[in-house]
């Protein structure tokens, strides 16, 4: 293929060098291709088979790029020219690198001198996209109204190449030297400083600037961002240049996260005892982005939701978030950027790592946002949820394809990764761990490192088996189930623990069943807070002697829900542990567990759901916000699945009863002293109540909402989200209009994404209709159509059908917006995930067999594996609820 021809997508090419002299051959080298199918052996579960692949040739190697690139604003076209040193280790007539969607104008190579050095120089062009990756366009809205495009970057995993020719792998580190021709009014922003910037020759209204040489550093993590901002900016205490850039006329409200950040680089430098390496920081908001952030060394990139805090118009839940991303993307700068990952297998290595200290820097920051219980109901229990089913996958995985790198940016490596971090610090503890942290990041500082070096550094700090121990957890995929019960022994108690697979649809079946080794703690009644006793399990079965425990004290396992596993009592003792529910004993996070683990137990039905039911009714007293949310969380999904029935009325007025108590004891309005938790609680329950139809709430809901409407007492915040929801789901058309309404007239991003993800809840079928439409329109971000559309399949049981309906008429344009990457899987899971009928799961499957998403092909089997297992959970136990519900209804007093 010659050098005119169109570029294809996700192409390695070869650049052939002399001799024989140009013209240069371009050759398409690798394409991808549909994945096919193939069993399981074990019949378990249809694992995809590879897609062809190959790794980068390690003969010739970049040492530094300097890239200029010239993009139009509007044309969105750019223009690029690559000089890069380049390294050839072997003799050699090729040079292959990456390259996707550019168009090679020339290509040269000269060598100089006899190390085997030269320079590699090409002259390029390429589309400023609209698809949210490589070097695209970002569309905003001047303060006059005027429509303009930003020019940004984003990299991660398999992008760079889309922007210029490169080496396209983690490992494959060089310097930069970048500059950028842009007009004179625009801020141009890269990974280093500004060292230069000169008028450009051909053109008075173009401007060259030249930013200083960046350390080694991996090509995904290299950004550029053309566009007007606005700023504010600080010094940390460590004497780092910081800047929060926001859209034009917004600059207050970036001083959030411009307090959080400067707070957070010296926390970062003090727990790694590594400075940051950077003479600057800058974090800005782009309009137009696929992710929540990007991690890019020395620009970090965010969603205008994930940066910017309005005092007056942001909710407590949107601060929070800002303050988690920040510590998040912050930390990568040491952990992913100075030290990276040998290659995307090991991705989980910076995902799971960064997502776990967020939740410490964030508990540095705000200790009054008791953020690692929050951790449990977001992260611990989402990965337990997705890791027993059949089509899981162990944390480190073997990738090789970028959609199969694509693939794992999931609950997996996010959430169970930073599970088993948290789990692994804990029985470390923290003096050792940091030491082991600062020794990881002194030793593979400017390098490349795996999961394995990591282990070794930890090891050498704490004189641990960790690698026989973490092994365990992220070579194999699933985790264990804990069976327990204990015997009274004269003074002592007698524990009998065994360990299988948890597994979503049940026991494992099946020889051989995967064993790991356990860090367990043992409390008790006489000290809750306290373990009595911490064991490693590395057996299939073990017996435990708790010394001098009286008969009437009950035993737990797992304090604070640490350990990754799940807990099955035997009925003496899980009898013993109800009360501490009931009178608060059990400390918040270990209530949350246990409620946890019965819930999954009975969607594995292992135990009846009736029994979880009934342990929801012991939280009368609880005043824990996480808690309530985790039990929130569970009761809409058994809302979801008993949406398939007709006695749905019956399940809401659960609901009504077991949230009331909490709801009048809350109140509308903030009292003296109340803080950020209860904020939040206040919300969750207005918007529970709300929505099951609760009828004092829903009239008050209604009156502050016309006030709010006619602009007599504007709604604060916190209580606009379950507001509009109640509202909605109890409205006409007319209440639709008025949300899009308010939707047009919102300034923030975070206002207008609090209507979209509501809009979901209407009920009417025509609404739905409009809301669905509304989803593709101009008015909604691309970013954003996923959780509109995905509101709708969680808002009702008409809207499931609707939204998996509009997604096969829409299927082209919105597989086109995505183009693959992480949105798509979102939006197959939100919308079909739902679904409780066998058929269904049959449906699905042959959609996407023949319209293939294959960076979804995992997601979708996932899928397809829930809605089987909501059936059989529907046939198994809908009718011993719907008895418990009905009896429970009579034997209650009536008003
Ligand atoms: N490195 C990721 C961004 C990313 C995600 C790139 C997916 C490519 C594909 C970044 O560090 C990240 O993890 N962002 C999170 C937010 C975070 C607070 C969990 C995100 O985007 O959701
Ligand atoms: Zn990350």
């Amino acid at each position: 293929m010659w050098l005119a021809a169109a570029a294809p997508s996700l192409a390695r090419r070869l650049l052939f060098l002399g001799p024989p002299p140009p013209p240069l051959l371009l050759l398409l080298f690798s394409r991808s291709s549909r994945r096919r199918r193939r069993l399981h052996s074990l019949g378990l579960a249809a694992m995809p088979e590879k897609r062809p692949f190959e790794r980068l040739p390690a003969d010739v190697s970049p040492i530094n790029y300097s890239l200029c690139l010239k993009p139009d604003l509007l044309d969105f076209t750019f223009e690029g020219k690559l000089e890069a040193a380049a390294q050839v280790r072997q003799a050699t007539n090729q040079i292959v690198m990456n390259c996707a969607d550019i168009d090679i104008i020339t290509a040269s190579y000269a060598p100089e001198g006899d190390e085997g050095t030269g320079t590699l120089k090409i002259d390029f062009v390429g589309e400023l996209n609209d698809k949210m990756k490589g070097f695209y366009r970002s569309k905003y809205t001047t303060p006059s109204g005027e429509v303009r495009y930003a020019a940004v970057t984003q990299f991660e995993a398999t992008d760079a190449r889309r922007a210029f020719p490169c080496w396209d792998e983690p490992a494959i580190k060089a310097t930069f030297d970048i500059s950028l021709v842009v007009p004179k009014d625009r801020v141009a922003l890269s990974n280093m400083n500004v060292i230069d910037r000169k008028p450009y020759p051909d053109d008075e209204n173009l401007v060259e600037v030249k930013f200083a040489r960046t350390p080694v550093m991996s090509t995904y993590l290299v950004a550029f961002v053309v566009g007007e901002y606005d700023f504010v900016e600080t010094r940390s205490k460590d004497g780092v240049c910081v800047r929060v850039y926001t859209p034009v006329g917004k600059a207050e409200q970036g001083k959030f996260a411009l307090e959080v950040a400067a707070k957070t680089l010296p926390f970062y430098k003090d727990y790694f005892n590594v400075p940051y390496p950077l003479p600057k920081i800058d974090l800005i908001a782009i309009a137009d982005f696929a992710a929540g952030a990007m991690e890019n060394w020395g620009l970090v990139t965010y969603r205008e939701t994930a940066l910017l805090i309005d005092p007056k118009n942001s909710c407590s839940s949107s601060r929070q978030w800002v303050a988690l991303v920040v510590g998040h993307e912050l930390a990568h700068q040491w952990f992913g950027n100075l030290v990276t990952m040998e290659w995307w297998t090991h991705l989980w290595l910076n995902e799971g790592f960064a997502s776990w200290i967020e939740y410490l820097c964030v508990d540095h920051c705000f200790p009054e946002y008791d953020i690692w219980t929050q951790f449990v109901s977001a992260d611990y229990t989402r990965a337990q949820e997705l890791d027993a089913l059949d089509n899981s996958h162990p944390i480190e995985v073997s990738v090789g394809h970028p959609s199969e790198v694509d693939e794992i940016f999931d609950a997996i490596s996010y959430s169970k990764g930073a599970s088993v971090i948290r789990m692994l610090h804990d029985y470390i503890g923290d003096k050792d761990f940091k030491k082991g942290m600062n020794m990881y990041l002194t030793k593979f500082q400017q390098k490349n490192a795996a999961t394995e070096d990591l282990w070794e550094s930890l090891e050498n700090a704490s004189g641990k088996p960790i690698a026989a121990v973490m092994n365990t957890w992220t070579k194999q995929m699933g985790f264990p189930l804990i069976y327990v019960e204990a015997e009274q022994v004269e003074d002592d108690r007698l524990l009998r623990l065994s360990q299988k697979k948890f597994c979503a649809g049940g026991s494992y079946v099946g020889e051989d069943c995967p064993q790991w080794m356990v860090p367990i703690t043992i409390s008790t009644s006489e000290d809750p807070n306290q373990a009595k006793l911490k064991i490693l399990m590395d057996k299939p079965e073990m017996n435990v002697v708790l010394k001098n425990v009286k008969p009437d004290q009950w035993v737990k396992l797992n304090l604070g829900t640490v350990g990754f596993y799940r807990t099955q009592y035997s009925s003496a003792m899980l009898e013993s542990l109800l009360p501490g529910i009931r009178d608060l004993s059990l400390p918040p996070v270990d209530r949350l567990g246990l409620q946890n683990d019965l819930f999954s137990l009975a969607r594995a039905g292992i135990i009846s759901t009736v029994e979880v039911l009934k342990v929801m009714e012991a939280f009368v007293n609880e005043p824990n916000y996480t808690v309530w949310s985790d039990l929130s969380c569970n009761l809409g999904i058994l809302s979801t699945l008993l949406s398939h029935t007709d006695f749905y009325e019956e399940i809401q007025e659960f609901v009504k009863d077991v949230f009331s108590p909490i709801g009048e004891r809350l109140g509308w309005d903030p009292k003296p002293g109340e803080g950020h938790l209860d904020a939040l609680l206040r919300g969750l329950v207005l918007g529970k109540l709300g929505k099951a139809g609760h009828k004092a709430t829903l009239e008050e809901a209604r009156r502050r909402f016309k006030d709010h409407v006619e602009g007599k007492q504007i709604l604060s915040a916190d209580l606009r989200s379950p507001v509009y929801l109640t509202v909605l789901k109890h409205g006409d058309g007319t209440t639709l209009d008025i949300m899009l309404k308010l939707h047009k007239q919102a300034d923030m991003q975070e206002e207008k994404n609090r209507i979209e993800r509501v809009l979901g809840a209407t009920l009417l079928p025509d609404l739905i209709q409009k809301v669905l439409t509304f989803a593709l329109s101009e008015e909604v971000r691309p970013q954003d159509t996923v959780s509109v559309i995905g509101g709708v399949a969680g808002g009702s049981k008409h809207g499931r059908k609707a939204a998996w309906k509009f997604i096969k008429d829409n299927w082209e344009e919105l597989y086109n917006r995505y183009q693959g990457g992480f949105l798509i899987s979102r939006l197959i899971k939100l919308s079909v995930e739902g679904f409780a009928v066998d058929k269904m799961a049959g449906e699905v499957k042959a959609f996407f067999e023949s319209h293939p998403a294959p960076s979804a092909e995992r997601t979708i089997q996932q899928c397809c594996e829930n809605i089987l297992l909501n059936a059989a959970w529907l046939k198994r136990d809908a009718e011993s609820i719907h008895q418990y519900l009905l009896q429970r209804k009579a034997s209650l007093p009536t008003v």
